[in-house]
């Protein structure tokens, strides 16, 4: 892997994404909106910025010319399809080999077999109406993004978030491929590691067409039952 490029690089997950890639020597191409190019100013020329919405097909197309891994934020932005949009571009740009890594949270179901909590589904359920109903972001442009991606014979790896809280890196998560898995029952990951994970997944064959649910390996579930989930090892 020698560049990639970070869709909705601005943002919490974005940069710390970025700092993971640039630690080990990855060329990063990036997209984010042109307001929010200033909260880059860190990295300097570190980072190729490509200033765009990340559902704008030309911005994408450009940004992810040569790339060989693509990290994306997916995130269901207000009512006009931003995430579908989005997913959509970066599976149709993309170079043919590219790995393609999109994030997501524990929400997403590939197929149907995960089993949520009563408060997962009801904060869903609630969240989603109301958020829609402002028409701040729409959870279902998220699942119909995801289900693209799934029908996708890309290279994709579609990560799926716990609860997530700050705070330094204790490693990389362990995941499973069902909510509901023992091992995932602490529902915590770190920010940072959420990341680590993005990064790792780009050059882990093992979770091409996965959609792993991940958690902070050393929260008490993880603790208890990694050695027999389908976990990655440390
Ligand atoms: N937050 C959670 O608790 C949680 C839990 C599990 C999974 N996840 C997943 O983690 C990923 C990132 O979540 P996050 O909460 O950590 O967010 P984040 O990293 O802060 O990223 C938010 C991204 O959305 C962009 N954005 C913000 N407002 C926008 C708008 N109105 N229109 C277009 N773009 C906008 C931001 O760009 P600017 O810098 O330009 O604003 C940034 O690139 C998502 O895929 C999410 O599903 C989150």
């Amino acid at each position: 892997m020698k560049r990639i490029c970070i869709i909705g690089i601005s943002g919490k997950l974005g940069q710390y994404m970025a700092e993971h890639a640039l630690s080990l020597g990855y060329g990063v191409n990036c997209v984010c909106r042109p307001e929010s190019v200033h909260k880059l100013a860190r990295f300097g020329d570190r980072i190729t910025p490509f200033p765009g919405r990340t559902d704008s097909r030309p911005t994408i197309a450009r940004a992810v010319r040569g790339c060989d891994g693509i990290l994306t934020v997916l995130a269901p932005w207000g009512v006009e399809n931003y995430a579908s949009g989005t997913a959509s571009a970066v599976l149709d740009f993309a170079e043919p080999d590219a790995r393609t890594i999109f994030s997501c949270g524990w929400h997403i179901s590939r197929d149907g077999k995960d089993r949520y909590s009563l408060k997962l589904k009801a904060f869903v359920s609630l969240f989603g109406a109301l958020a829609r109903l402002l028409r701040m972001v729409d959870l279902k442009d998220q699942v119909r993004a995801t289900n693209m991606i799934f029908a996708s014979d890309r290279l994709w790896t579609v990560v799926r978030g716990s609860d997530l809280e700050v705070g330094e890196s204790e490693g990389l998560p362990v995941w499973s491929r069902h909510v509901g898995d023992p091992v995932l029952a602490s529902n915590l990951t770190r920010r940072t590691e959420f990341a680590l994970f993005m990064v790792h997944a780009l050059t882990d064959d093992r979770l091409i067409h996965e959609a792993p649910a991940i958690v902070g390996r050393a929260s008490a579930s993880a603790r208890r039952h990694s050695a027999r989930a389908g976990s990655v090892p440390a």
